[in-house]
């Protein structure tokens, strides 16, 4: 380590909506699949989880459904009933005793789902009848995923208040912000994508028209939390979940632009596929990074050059980091004295129990 190194931005605090955070690194939201799957309600063991990671500028929590209909796979936690709210306090509680600042993610999967993980064991539920050729975590195990049924215009108000009420919920909760999550191919995304949303209605065709719902799902959400405690994440360049679009500079571009006047807190970025090789800093990223003029939260394959780089060179406000900081407690000081990093297990990303979730080391607890 050196002073100059310590001495990046990365290392150094940002304002980010209401909140002055003491570091650029963010953790990335992860689901985990860790908590009761017919309750959805987190644990001591998911506090002692992200308590451990409270040294990050920032945690946004894993993918959470803002309704039983918003779920997709097996185990993961929801923000619609007060068991949940009161479990969730319990992590909020614990991060804030560590200094820490906790976002919560708000998920509707929309169509990437199961008969199995639905009330009343309903089929999924989508912009457009539109099969993903995608198979859901079931607590059987992997299943193929049916085709779902359209939303008929007459149900999308009941979504957008399911939104409003989760955002009311994760801040009785404690969550310092929410995040509403409109990327890799969940409802949100869903709706925005020509090769997913094949509506005749005000919702479907034009780019406004796809585009409509993610609005109205955000003005809700505004409403409820104020836009400094508002985070937004898109992944344009990415055809995750079988999220197919013809033309994603021009249909995220105008998205992106009228992001511009809400004065969200940040605006995070998938870029290029998820989990897949980073794009590169030019060409379709370059142009839709350009449009956006708030708060700019970068992610996807960051290491730490990249990342000290990505923050001094004004390419981004926060950087971050999902699978490094499941097997990396203590990320934020491993980058800070440029300590190695240890390698996550994949076999123990989903479902489980404490075995590859609670119990990675610090280094200095690997000191001894
Ligand atoms: C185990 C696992 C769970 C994930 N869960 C979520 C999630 O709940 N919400 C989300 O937006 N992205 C999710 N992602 C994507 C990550 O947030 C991130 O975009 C991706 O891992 C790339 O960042 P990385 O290279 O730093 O890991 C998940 C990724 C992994 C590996």
């Amino acid at each position: 380590m050196t002073d100059s190194q310590d001495a990046a931005p990365l290392f150094q605090p940002v304002t980010i909506g209401r909140y002055s955070l003491p570091n650029r690194i963010a953790m990335a939201p992860l689901t985990r699949s860790r908590t009761d799957n017919a309750t959805g309600v987190p644990t001591a063991m998911n506090a002692e989880y992200y308590a451990q990671r409270a040294t990050a500028g920032l945690i946004v929590a894993e993918a959470t459904q803002i309704s039983p209909q918003g779920k997709g796979y097996a185990y993961t936690p929801g923000i619609h009933s007060a068991e949940q709210v009161a479990g969730w306090k319990l992590v909020t509680d614990a991060v804030h005793a560590k200094g820490g600042h906790i976002c919560l993610q708000l998920w509707h999967v929309g169509r990437i789902s199961h008969p199995d993980l639905q009330p009343g064991g309903a089929l999924p539920v989508a912009p457009s009848a539109v099969k993903p050729e995608m198979k859901a975590f079931t607590v059987d195990g992997f299943k193929d995923i049916p085709a779902p049924r359209a939303l008929d215009v007459s149900e999308l108000p009941g979504i957008v208040e399911d939104y409003r009420r989760a955002t009311r919920n994760a801040l009785a909760a404690g969550f310092d912000m929410v995040e509403v999550h409109a990327a890799n191919g969940y409802l949100i995304d869903q709706f925005l994508r020509d090769g997913t949303n094949k509506r005749t209605d005000a919702y479907g065709g034009s780019v406004e028209n796809r585009a409509r719902f993610l609005f109205e799902v955000l003005d809700a959400v505004v409403a409820e939390a104020g836009a400094d405690r508002v985070g937004i994440r898109l992944s344009p360049l990415s055809p995750a979940n079988d999220a197919q679009e013809s033309d994603p500079v021009g249909t995220f571009s105008p998205v992106i632009r009228r992001l511009n006047g809400y004065g969200l807190a940040y605006l995070h970025m998938i870029e290029g596929v998820t989990r897949g090789p980073h794009p590169g800093f030019g060409g379709d990223l370059a142009e839709l990074r350009g449009l956006y003029t708030g708060r700019y939260m970068a992610n996807n394959v960051y290491d730490r050059a990249m990342a000290i780089e990505a923050t001094a060179n004004g390419h981004a406000d926060m950087i971050a980091f999902g699978r490094p900081f499941i097997a990396n407690p203590d990320l934020v000081e491993r980058l800070r004295i440029d300590a190695p990093l240890a390698e996550p297990d994949q076999k123990t990303f989903y479902g489980g129990d404490r075995h590859g979730y609670t119990d990675y080391p610090t280094l200095k607890q690997s000191a001894g």
